[in-house]
């Protein structure tokens, strides 16, 4: 049962309060999972009562959502994106590890295209330092040449297999996820250059001081940090 203010509540908390910030006349790049989803009906309502936005989707989901939310849609080639609103699987500051979706690597493009950042959140992404596997996107040629390189930077690479039938993840661009655990990382900005670096790698879920707002739903209201 969903409890008033447990984790569902907080998640959308924290994505009407960021959806309520967007201005008018806005581009929106529209993050992936569940708590962007609240801000994504959040801002369907919105414009049931008149706001005019346009959105870029992240992935297969955000542009269904955005679809029944009747919020017009366009491509990083028609406009530019304002800001953008995603979720995040940890926070440390304002760094992120992003991925649980298989997502980020739309998501790290429209976030960057777009310069601003708004991360919602429930409370339980918080955390003192980054402490969960990275989800990085990798060419499925790469996996067994990148389980080494992984392995020799320190982490414990598994390659993400689909819940609901037999093999791998497959995201939207049509490659594969390694989730590599790095136990505790201190420094996020050195790790995050090591990954980029490998070849192989599509995009990992590192999002180092990338975000400019957080909005965290409470078990009372919404922290929005910034
Ligand atoms: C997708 C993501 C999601 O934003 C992240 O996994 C958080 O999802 P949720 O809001 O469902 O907890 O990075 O790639």
């Amino acid at each position: 049962m969903k409890q008033p203010g447990g984790t569902d509540t907080q998640k959308r908390r924290a994505g009407e309060s960021a959806a309520a910030a967007v201005p008018d006349g806005s581009v929106v790049g529209f993050g992936t999972g569940s708590t962007a989803a609240e801000a994504i009906r959040a801002l369907g309502r919105r414009v049931e009562s008149g706001l005019d936005i346009r959105a870029i989707p992240t992935s297969y989901q955000s542009r269904q959502l955005a679809r029944e939310a009747s919020i017009p849609l366009v491509t990083l080639e028609d406009a530019a994106p304002d800001v953008a609103i995603d979720g995040a699987d940890r926070i440390a500051g304002f760094d992120l590890i992003k991925g649980g979706g298989a997502a980020h690597a739309r998501e790290k493009l429209v976030a960057t295209a777009a310069g601003r950042l708004w991360i919602v959140a429930d409370g339980t992404k918080l955390a003192d330092t980054l402490d969960r596997p990275v989800p990085i996107e990798v060419l499925p040629d790469a996996v067994p040449v990148l389980e080494p390189a992984l392995e020799s930077l320190g982490g414990d690479p598994t390659l993400r297999a689909a819940e609901r039938k037999d093999g791998p993840v497959v995201t939207d661009n049509g490659n594969l996820v390694v989730d590599c655990a790095f136990g505790e990382i201190a420094t996020p900005a050195d790790l995050a250059a090591d990954l980029a670096a490998l070849p192989g790698v599509v995009e990992h879920g590192l999002f180092v001081g990338m975000a400019e707002e957080i909005h965290v739903g409470t078990e009372s209201g919404v922290d929005v940090r910034e």
